[in-house]
């Protein structure tokens, strides 16, 4: 299933874009009067993931200046700073900075299963089963019960805290590590974080250099982090707004081509599902990521928007910084274009 997943992810994330400009060009030049130019006429709302953002002027100003030393000796200071606020932010004693969200959550694994035949418990939908082939544990009562250690793979942990209207130290609190991706709706380029107690990270540490995770002067990267954990938290909550409003444009619009359930809608991910005989979700999300002259000729521009299809008839799409409420009208817009489409059918 993992590899079926990822064939179509792949192909998702290949060359999309290039495809449909060509597709768009072989249906001929819009004519002199008609439709305005491709190149002044069409923009891309991307909602594949909140790992597409590219760091802003202030980050890269902060990743510029960033004080640094070789962080394998302990000695960067930027890197030590953010490790410190995350252990703050996390409510735990230690924190360590990792370059990926996915090397954060096997460094942690192997350090709560460090005896020979140590197993784990992993949600079945869980990143870390998915994706990492591996995974962390979930359910507190379970663990009490047989002395398990908690993992939480909190990759978008900032969302679910601002959602929540609580500290993040609220949601960790019956957890024994973290692992916190600054790379995701924080904006940041690079990086995560792992929390936990002092000795779990000193044990991490030495996980991440076998691992090969030693990253000399991160701090060029860790001042990214900084920023994504103090400036691009509150901003969070205009994703969220904006997943909503596109999640109330699909039933408005779109039902009963597409449906979701408006109440599961809290952060900035929303999945629908496309279930209709008279279009797949990957023909729809080729439709919604493809711009023709009649789009252009009927609304006066082309918006390609690029969605993810998952599994069965689920499609996802994920907002973040480099999406405004305008580019989510225009989503929304281009939803209703496609969606009249299939009705014509
Ligand atoms: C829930 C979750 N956990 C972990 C990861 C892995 O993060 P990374 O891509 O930084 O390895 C992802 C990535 O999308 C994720 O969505």
């Amino acid at each position: 299933m993992g590899s079926v997943l990822l064939r179509r992810l792949l192909r998702r994330l290949g060359p999309l874009p290039a495809l449909h400009l060509r597709r768009y060009r072989g249906a001929g030049a819009p004519r002199a009067g008609s439709a305005p130019p491709l190149r002044d006429s069409v923009c891309t709302v991307d909602l594949r993931s909140d790992t597409v953002t590219r760091p802003g002027p202030e980050m890269r100003a902060a990743m510029a200046s960033a004080e640094v030393g070789d962080d394998v000796y302990g000695e960067d200071p930027t890197v030590n700073e953010l490790q410190r606020r995350a252990a703050k932010l996390f409510g735990m004693e230690d924190a360590l900075f990792v370059p990926t969200g996915t090397m954060g959550n096997l460094i942690s694994v192997m350090c709560h299963c460090r005896e020979r035949g140590a197993e784990l418990i992993v949600g079945d939908q869980a990143h870390i089963h998915l994706y990492e082939q591996g995974g962390s544990a979930q359910v507190r009562d379970l663990a009490d019960t047989y002395k398990l250690p908690v993992h939480m793979d909190g990759a978008r942990l900032m969302n679910a805290a601002v959602a929540l209207g609580v500290e993040p130290a609220e949601i960790v609190r019956h957890c024994d590590s973290v692992c916190m991706c600054l790379s995701k709706g924080l904006g940041a380029p690079v990086g995560s974080l792992i929390g936990g107690r002092k000795e779990f990270i000193e044990q991490a540490l030495r996980v991440r250099k076998v691992l090969g995770g030693g990253m000399r002067q991160a701090g060029v990267l860790a001042a990214a982090g900084l920023l994504s954990i103090s400036d691009m938290v509150e901003r969070l909550k205009d994703d969220h707004r904006n997943t909503r409003k596109f999640a109330q444009g699909i039933q408005k619009y779109a039902s009963p081509v597409c449906d979701t359930n408006i109440d599961a809608v809290e952060t900035n991910i929303l999945m629908f599902t496309v279930n209709d005989a008279r279009i797949s979700p990957e023909e729809f999300c080729d439709q919604m990521a493809e711009v023709t002259e009649e789009e252009v000729m009927a609304v006066g521009r082309g918006v390609r928007v690029l969605l993810l299809p998952m599994y069965g008839d689920t499609v996802r799409a994920v907002w973040h910084l480099d999406v405004s409420e305008k580019d989510t009208d225009l989503a929304l817009q281009k939803l209703q274009f496609v969606i009249q489409k299939v009705r014509k059918k």
